[in-house]
């Protein structure tokens, strides 16, 4: 049984006093839920506050939204994998669509970030999905196998297990459409079977799928509800930290009872 990982990407978004008030209230809201794994992504100036209003809860990890691949250097503007796990950074959000369109990323670089993570006991969350275009053009599953493929290129079955891949159709991000589940769960479906050939049977059914693209409080749980979707990585919404408790406590279906 796959643990479900819902993280909250907060983008460009959260000074460090909103981190906080944000924090205060969600953790008031989650109470001692354990069902799922929680994943806090803010901007990097606000990780040290984020993760010291978190030491005493277990069931919580603080993540980057992006990384350098090399350890130090002259990269002006960087940030480094060592310099993430010393703030206790546990998860790094690479190759999200935004970095790849409005900054160039390739699969190439994203690869060799996500072999930097491993590196450095990061795991990475590794986002692929395909714009509108390339959905009506019939190209969806050839755009997810390149993206797989590149941007897991030598990365060990060990390092995948390790590993989370988010599915978020470009066309779903920030747009209020979100992928029906039944289109959520088939390209799911898909991506865990190009990791099986990948890989093998037990690291495929190992790795944890999220969708992301418009997961609002009302949609989680039947998106979650899919057999192969093992979670969701959540921007707009992730910023009320009301919503963003609704949806981890969608993911725990079980909770309360
Ligand atoms: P929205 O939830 O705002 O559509 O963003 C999704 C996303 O890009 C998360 O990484």
């Amino acid at each position: 049984m796959r643990k479900k990982i819902i993280a909250a990407n907060w983008k460009m978004h959260m000074t460090q006093s909103e981190s906080e008030a944000f924090i205060t209230t969600f953790l008031r809201e989650i109470g001692d839920l354990d069902e799922v794994e929680i994943v806090i992504v803010p901007p990097f100036t606000a990780i040290p506050k984020v993760t010291e209003l978190l030491t005493q809860t277990q069931n919580i990890k603080v993540g980057a939204q992006n990384m350098h691949w090399e350890r130090s250097g002259a990269f002006t503007g960087e940030i480094s994998p060592a310099m993430l796990r010393e703030l206790f950074v546990r998860y790094v959000v690479l190759g999200h669509s935004e970095r790849r369109a409005l900054f160039g990323e390739t699969d190439e670089i994203v690869n060799r970030k996500v072999r930097a993570a491993h590196v450095e006991q990061l795991r990475p969350i590794v986002c692929v999905g395909e714009t509108l275009e390339q959905r009506e053009k019939g190209n969806v599953e050839k755009i997810l196998a390149r993206q797989l493929r590149g941007s897991l290129a030598d990365v060990e079955a060990k390092e995948l297990h390790e590993t989370v891949i988010a599915y978020e159709p470009i066309w779903a991000i920030g747009t209020g459409k979100t992928a029906s589940s039944g289109q959520a769960q088939e390209a799911h479906a898909f991506i865990r079977q190009t990791l099986r050939e990948m890989s093998d049977d037990a690291t495929a059914e190992k790795i944890r799928i999220q969708y992301g693209g418009s997961v609002k409080p009302d949609n989680a749980r039947e998106l979650m509800s899919q057999p192969d979707i093992d979670g969701a990585l959540v921007g707009g919404a992730s910023l009320d930290p009301r919503s963003f408790a609704q949806i981890v406590q969608a993911g725990a279906p079980n909770e309360g009872l």
